[in-house]
Formats: structure tokens, sequence, C-alpha cells
């Protein structure tokens, strides 16, 4: 019997990740299944339980339980632990081992795929939740020239400087007169066609602007493209983390480009 493996959200039927996971496998010639399982929004852990216990082998995380796939793991590993969520199980021998793949994936995807060297660049970080949060440890691992946080309630992006080392915190408004290299957008705002204040000016030449969202044309991604910068959508993000996931689980390492060329097309 192949092995299995799943990914657990709510709503969940959206998710690209059992195309881009069989993909890999074929690739790879993995004996494997992967299916979608909507977890009740007070029963994820009993759902993860009952998945490892059928014979699931590992799973991915999304909306809304990356926090607590980080309850329910018995054991972290150390980007995990920073990013305080959880997007990749692996279950073995009783244990449950939590992982956090996103921020590995957005350094790849900018990195490799989009061929933008993150060293010595001024990086401003939108939003201060959950998905701001997991990349912020792999993006200082890059050595940026400053890494600064800004967030509609400020509050927030001050409590994230007191946890990171090395990381600058900002209103919208005080970034008049600032310019970036890179834009990362990790708002949830284009959910609601919003977008954060960004004053203008606030591309520096050959500046990258990147939305973690993908599937649809946000308000960030017209702003940035009008103010001159370079735009990306989220779905080479998504694959990578999804690679990273598969190489926690598999020890292979899949190809991405096709897969994220298949999913543009
Ligand atoms: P996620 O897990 O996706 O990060 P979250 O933890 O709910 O979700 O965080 C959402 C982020 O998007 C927050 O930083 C939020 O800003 P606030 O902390 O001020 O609420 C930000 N956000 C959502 N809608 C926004 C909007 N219209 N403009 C600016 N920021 C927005």
């Amino acid at each position: 019997m192949s092995e299995r493996y799943a990914v657990f959200g709510n709503p969940v039927a959206h998710s690209k990740s059992p195309l881009i996971h069989m993909a890999f496998a074929r690739q790879s010639a993995q004996d494997m299944s992967y299916e979608a399982i909507l977890a009740p929004l007070d029963g994820f852990a009993a759902a993860v339980r009952a998945f490892a216990e059928s014979g699931g082998c590992g799973a991915n995380v999304t909306v809304p339980f990356k926090e607590d796939a980080f309850r329910l793991a018995t054991r972290l590993s150390g980007r995990a632990t920073k990013a305080a969520a959880v997007n990749t199980l692996k279950f073995d021998n009783g244990e449950i081992l939590g992982d956090n793949t996103d921020g590995i994936g957005l350094v790849r995807d900018i990195r490799e795929n989009l061929k933008f060297s993150l060293a010595k660049k001024h990086i401003l970080l939108l939003g201060a939740g959950g998905a701001a949060r997991g990349v912020i440890m792999p993006l200082l691992a890059e050595s940026p020239a400053s890494l600064t946080i800004a967030n509609r309630t400020v509050e927030k992006a001050d409590a994230l400087r007191e946890h990171f080392d090395n990381i600058e915190s900002s209103s919208y408004g005080a970034l008049a007169g600032r310019q970036f290299d890179l834009v990362i957008n990790a708002t949830s705002s284009g959910l609601t066609d919003e977008m954060p204040a960004l004053p203008n000016g606030i591309y520096a030449d050959g500046a990258l602007a990147y939305d973690m969202m993908y599937g649809r044309e946000t308000r960030f991604m017209r702003f940035s493209r009008t103010h001159g910068a370079t735009v990306a959508d989220g779905l080479g993000m998504l694959v990578e983390q999804a690679a990273e996931a598969f190489f926690i689980w598999r020890g292979v390492h899949p190809q991405t480009a096709p897969v994220i060329s298949r999913l543009r097309g």
C-alpha cells in the first residue's frame, strides 16, 4: 500500500498541495498518496491523530491551524520554534515532529527562481501576523543590510522586534522618505481588496515587490507595478515550501520549476 500524506485546513478544497505533491511523487517515482482533509475548527488535533493512527506518515497544515499544529507537535525544529507555527508534520514512532518550511520556501523562490539576492539589501516586511513571523529568521539568515517590519497595528511590529534580534519596526506613516530594495506583503489585506498604506517613493531602483498571495492580482501588486517595482506573487513560495516538506518526508529534493510553470499554465 502506498504511504499516505495529507494537507489539513479549513477551508481546504481550494488547496493546490495535493496537485503539487503528486507531481513531485511522479517526478521522483515515490509510491505515496496525498489528500486534502477538512478538519473541524475545534477538531484539528483529533483529525490529525486519527490520520496518523490509520497509517498516515506526514501532513501539511494550512489556515487556520498552524498554531494548533505548533502545540500538537511533540518535537519541534528550530525554525518552527522561532516561527511559533508549524506547516509540516512527520509522524515517527508515536512522535509528532513539527517543522516550518514557509520561510525557506519564500527565500528559495526569491533567491533561486527570481534570481534576486537578499544579501546587503534593505528589506521591508509588511504585516506582523503568523505569515510575517514565519519568514523573519530565514530572511535574516540571508544577511540583508536591514529588515524592517511595518504593521497597521504598530504595537504588533514592536513586539516582533523584541522577539527577534536585528530587526526594526515601523508604522506605515513613518516609512515616508525611506526606500527599500525588496518589499514583501505578508498581510491578509489582499483578501478584502485592500493594501497597506505605503507611501509613494518606497521602491529603490531595481526593487522587487513580493506578495505572498497568489491566484489574484492584489492592490499591492498594482501599486508596486505603478511605482516601478518588479512584481512577483506567492505561487513560487507555495511550491518551494511544499518541496522542502517533501524532502523532510521522503529525503528527495523534487524539481520545482516544472511544477511552478504547470500551475501558472
Ligand atoms: P496571517 O496568519 O495570514 O499572518 P493574521 O495573523 O491574522 O494572519 O495577520 C494578518 C496581518 O495582515 C496583520 O498584520 C494585519 O494587520 P493588523 O495587525 O494591524 O490587524 C494585516 N492586515 C490585514 N488587513 C489589512 C489591511 N487592510 N491593511 C493593512 N494590514 C492589514
